[in-house]
């Protein structure tokens, strides 16, 4: 397949690229490079890669560079709730307009796969700790949220017969990668246990569901090789039910690989996102399960930091 990734260049998407690459597949990663494109330097040169800085705001760019592509799968995005709320009409610039430019790009060069990268985000605040599915309400508490709620829903409508779109909730996502990330949770807490000694855990009941970037990408190349009978205008959440954790919980985990680091918990509802999420969907008709459980997770990087793999891990180059 010849696959076109936008935003690529990233957290989620350079172990992606490397799969799809190693699959066999061509990839153009179309990528405005807002943390550079180092994670992607290994790949120059190869005869199946293709490597454009690029801005889905820029209609004439998408549109050019996304031709001749099978499959399209999009990630460009302003990410998280702080990133979203420094610059919130950058943020709907990028994940709503620069959406749009991708899927009418996409339709136009009759593209017929769509994957959209979306969140389990959108499920807000849930009471009580039951699994929530696809079909449970969307209750988005953040600007990031609403501009992925707001374009799942659009991604959804389009109509047209050739068109498969495919909307992939992903959990918060955990697990080294080429662009490393250190204001994701998992990799929060290895961090502060290894150099502060200590976490600080807010909303310590809250519950959240974790994914290994490794899964994710796996679960990306699936969806847009499987039928479309299977895929089509559906949603999924990916990630693993025994994935869903309480923040205390993680937070323990950390402790039991990192000798004196002690906890700390505070109440403050700064970010009062809870949700269990119930992954069987993926997992029946997707034949997506994951691979890495979160201990597995913890210790990959809580090792690679003992290791000294960054030099400076607090360098705001990790940090969205
Ligand atoms: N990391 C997670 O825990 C997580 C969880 C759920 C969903 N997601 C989704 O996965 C996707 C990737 O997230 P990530 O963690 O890799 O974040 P990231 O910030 O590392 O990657 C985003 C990429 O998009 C690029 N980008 C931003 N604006 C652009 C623009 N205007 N034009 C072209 N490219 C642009 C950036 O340069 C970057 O390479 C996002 O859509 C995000 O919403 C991530």
């Amino acid at each position: 397949m010849r696959i076109f990734i936008a935003g690529g260049a990233g957290y989620v998407g350079s172990p992606l690229i490397y799969r799809l690459l190693a699959s066999g597949h061509d990839v153009t990663v179309f990528d405005r490079l807002n943390f550079g494109a180092e994670a992607l330097v290994p790949l120059l040169g190869q005869k199946k890669f293709k490597l454009i800085q690029g801005d889905v705001r820029d209609v004439d760019a998408v549109s050019r560079h996304i031709q001749g592509h099978d499959a399209v799968c999009l990630l460009a995005a302003i990410v998280g709730e702080p990133a979203c709320n420094r610059d919130p009409a950058l943020a709907i610039e990028t994940n709503l307009v620069g959406a749009r430019n991708v899927l009418n790009a996409s339709l136009a060069a009759r593209i017929e796969r769509f994957v959209f990268v979306s969140t389990c985000s959108n499920y807000g605040v849930v009471d009580g700790d039951h699994l929530v599915d696809e079909l449970a309400e969307l209750q988005p508490i953040s600007t990031y949220a609403e501009t992925k709620v707001q374009f799942e829903r659009e991604v959804l409508q389009m109509k047209q017969d050739h068109f498969h779109p495919t909307v992939l909730r992903l959990s918060t996502a955990f697990g080294i990668s080429p662009r490393m990330r250190f204001d994701l949770m998992v990799s929060d807490f290895a961090l502060a246990a290894v150099k502060q000694r200590k976490i600080v855990v807010f909303g310590e009941q809250f519950w959240r569901p974790f994914v290994h970037v490794a899964d994710i990408a796996a679960a990306i190349e699936l969806s847009m090789g499987a039928p479309t009978s299977v895929v089509s205008r559906q949603v999924f959440n990916i990630g693993d039910n025994k994935n869903n954790l309480q923040k205390l919980d993680l937070a323990k985990m950390v402790l039991k690989y990192v000798e004196g680091a002690v906890l700390e918990t505070v109440t403050r509802n700064t970010d009062p996102r809870s949700y269990r999420v119930d992954f069987t969907k993926a997992k029946e008709r997707l034949g997506f399960s994951a691979q890495w459980s979160v201990e597995d997770g913890v210790r990959e990087v809580v090792d690679a930091l003992k290791t000294g793999v960054w030099q400076s891990p607090s360098d705001p180059r990790y940090y969205n």
